[in-house]
C-alpha cells in the first residue's frame, strides 16, 4: 500500500507531497473537461489565429510535465524526448501551430495520462520538501486551461459549456466609489510561499503614497458611458501608441460586444447571446482602452505597486497578507475563482473577500490591467525555467492582478502576477481606476 492510500484526499494540513498530487490531479480533471466536451474537429481546428489549437494545449501540457517532473526531478528518460521542438512555444508561433504535425486528440491524451503515471510515480518517490516544481507544473496546466477557456470563448459554434450564475451581493448595500489606501511601506512580493513562482520573488519594501482605488472594477454600465461619451473617437484620451492600435484594429466597444439595430449593447459569451450586465465588471479590454477611459475618467490606472498593497497591506499588522481577506484559501464565499461560473459576478460582490481597505473583487472575476510594465523585481532570479518569466521582462508587456473567474486559486493569490501586451483583450481581462490622494502630494 503506498502512502497515497493511506492519506484521505483533503486533510486540515496536506503534506506538502499530497498538496502536489492534488493540485496535479485537479488541474488534470479541468484539463480533460475542457476537451471532452468538443469533437476532435473542433479540437484540431484553430477557432482564432491568437489562440493554438486545443489539442497543442493538450500535449504541450505533458510535454512540459514530461520535461520538468519526469526528467528533471524524477532523472528519468523523457516519455517522447521527440516532441521537445514541436511543443515548444517559443519554436513556432500560435498562428503556426495548426500546420504543424500534431499529435491528434488520441495520442495527446495518451501523452497526458503515460507522463502522468510517471510523474506520480516521481513524486511517491521523492524525499519530502515543498514539491515546488510539482507546483510549477500544476500552476502551469491551470494556466493553460484558463487559455483553454479563452479559446472557448473565442470559438463560433453552439454552446458546450454552462454553469450558474455567481451569487450576487445584497442589493440594500451601498458602497462608497472609491476607498483610501494610506500612504508609507508595504512589503511587496514573497519570499516564503512556497509555490510562488519566481517573478512573485523576493520580497521587498516599497514605499506607496496614499491613494484612492475603485471599490470595484470598471462596469458595463460605466464603460458603455465612455463609450456614449465619444471616448473612443476622441485622441485626447489615448496615447499615441492607444489611438494608432485603436484606429488600426477598428476599436469601437469591448471584445464580443456588438448592437443588433437596436440601442442595447449585446455581448457574445461561450456561444450565448444577451444583454450586456449593467453591473458586472467589464471584460474582454485591451490595456489601451482602460488606460484610455481612466483618462477621460479624470484618472489613472493603478501601478502594480499600488494594487498589491490595496489587496495585500494589513495596516493593523503591517504585515502583508496572502489574500485581501487574510490567509485563508479561497473559499466560494471570498471570490469568483476556478471556472465555477463562466463570468464574472456583479460589482460590490463578495463582501467576505474585502481587502483592509475596503475594495471588493481584488481577486477574481476579471484580471486587472495595471500602469506597469512586467519587470523583474530587485533581487530577481530566475527559477527553475527561464522561458516562464525573464524572456518576456521589458516594455513591451503590462502587468494584469487578481485572477479572473476561469483562474484556479492554485494560480492565485495577492503576490500573483500576470502579463500580456497592452493590445490583447481575449484574455478574461478590465480593469479598476484610482487617483493620487491630496494629502500625498
Ligand atoms: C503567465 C499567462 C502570460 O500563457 O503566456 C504558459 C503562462 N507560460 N506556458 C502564458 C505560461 C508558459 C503565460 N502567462
Ligand atoms: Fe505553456
Amino acid at each position: 500500500m503506498t502512502e497515497d492510500t493511506l492519506i484521505p484526499e483533503v486533510t486540515a494540513a496536506p503534506s506538502p507531497r499530497e498538496r502536489a498530487r492534488i493540485a496535479l490531479s485537479t488541474a488534470r480533471r479541468r484539463t480533460l473537461a475542457l476537451a471532452d466536451c468538443l469533437s476532435d474537429a473542433e479540437l484540431i481546428a484553430q477557432h482564432s489565429s491568437l489562440m493554438s489549437p486545443l489539442v497543442w494545449d493538450l500535449a504541450h501540457i505533458a510535454n512540459q510535465e514530461d520535461i520538468w517532473l519526469v526528467r528533471r526531478v524524477g532523472s528519468r528518460p523523457a516519455v517522447r524526448p521527440d516532441l521537445d521542438d514541436l511543443y515548444d512555444a517559443f519554436r513556432h508561433p500560435r498562428a503556426d501551430r495548426p500546420a504543424l504535425p500534431l499529435l491528434d486528440p488520441v495520442r495527446a491524451r495518451r501523452y497526458l495520462a503515460v507522463t502522468r503515471d510517471q510523474a506520480l510515480d516521481v513524486l511517491a518517490a521523492l524525499p519530502p520538501g515543498d514539491g515546488f516544481v510539482f507546483g510549477m507544473v500544476a500552476q502551469h496546466e491551470q494556466q493553460h486551461d484558463e487559455t483553454m477557456l479563452a479559446t472557448h470563448q473565442l470559438r463560433a459554434g453552439c454552446p458546450v459549456l454552462s454553469a450558474p450564475a455567481p451569487p450576487r451581493a445584497s442589493a440594500a448595500e451601498r458602497l462608497p466609489r472609491e476607498v483610501l489606501v494610506p500612504g508609507g511601506p508595504f512589503t511587496m512580493g514573497t519570499s516564503t510561499d512556497p509555490w510562488a513562482l519566481d517573478n512573485e520573488r523576493p520580497a521587498h519594501a516599497v514605499d506607496v503614497p496614499a491613494f484612492w482605488l475603485d471599490t470595484v472594477p470598471v462596469t458595463n454600465a460605466a464603460y458603455e458611458e465612455f463609450i456614449a461619451d465619444g471616448g473612443y473617437d476622441d485622441p485626447r484620451w489615448w496615447t499615441p501608441g492607444g489611438w494608432e492600435h485603436r484606429r488600426s484594429a477598428e476599436l469601437a466597444a469591448p471584445g464580443f460586444w456588438f448592437r443588433d439595430g437596436g440601442p442595447a449593447w449585446l455581448r457574445r459569451r461561450f456561444g450565448q447571446v444577451e444583454e450586456v450586465p449593467a453591473d458586472e465588471p467589464v471584460l474582454h479590454v485591451c490595456w489601451y482602452e482602460a488606460d484610455a477611459y481612466a483618462r477621460w475618467a479624470g484618472r489613472r490606472l493603478p501601478t502594480e505597486a499600488e494594487w498589491e498593497k490595496a489587496a495585500r497591506h494589513d495596516p493593523a499588522t503591517g504585515e502583508s497578507r496572502r489574500h485581501p481577506w487574510g490567509d485563508t484559501p479561497p473559499g466560494p464565499e471570498h471570490a469568483n475563482l476556478g471556472q465555477h461560473h463562466l463570468q464574472p459576478a456583479p460589482a460590490g460582490s463578495y463582501p467576505e473577500g474585502a481587502a483592509p481597505c475596503g475594495a471588493r473583487q481584488l481577486l477574481g472575476d476579471v484580471w486587472e490591467w495595471t500602469a506597469s510594465d512586467f519587470q523583474p523585481y530587485p533581487g530577481f532570479a530566475a527559477h527553475p525555467y527561464r522561458e516562464y518569466s525573464e524572456v518576456f521582462f521589458g516594455s513591451s508587456h503590462k502587468v494584469l492582478r487578481g485572477g479572473s473567474f476561469g483562474t484556479d486559486p492554485v494560480a492565485c493569490r495577492g503576490t500573483f502576477r500576470n502579463w500580456d501586451r497592452p493590445i490583447r483583450r481575449q484574455i478574461f481581462c478590465g480593469f479598476r481606476t484610482c487617483r493620487t490622494a491630496e494629502e500625498a502630494r
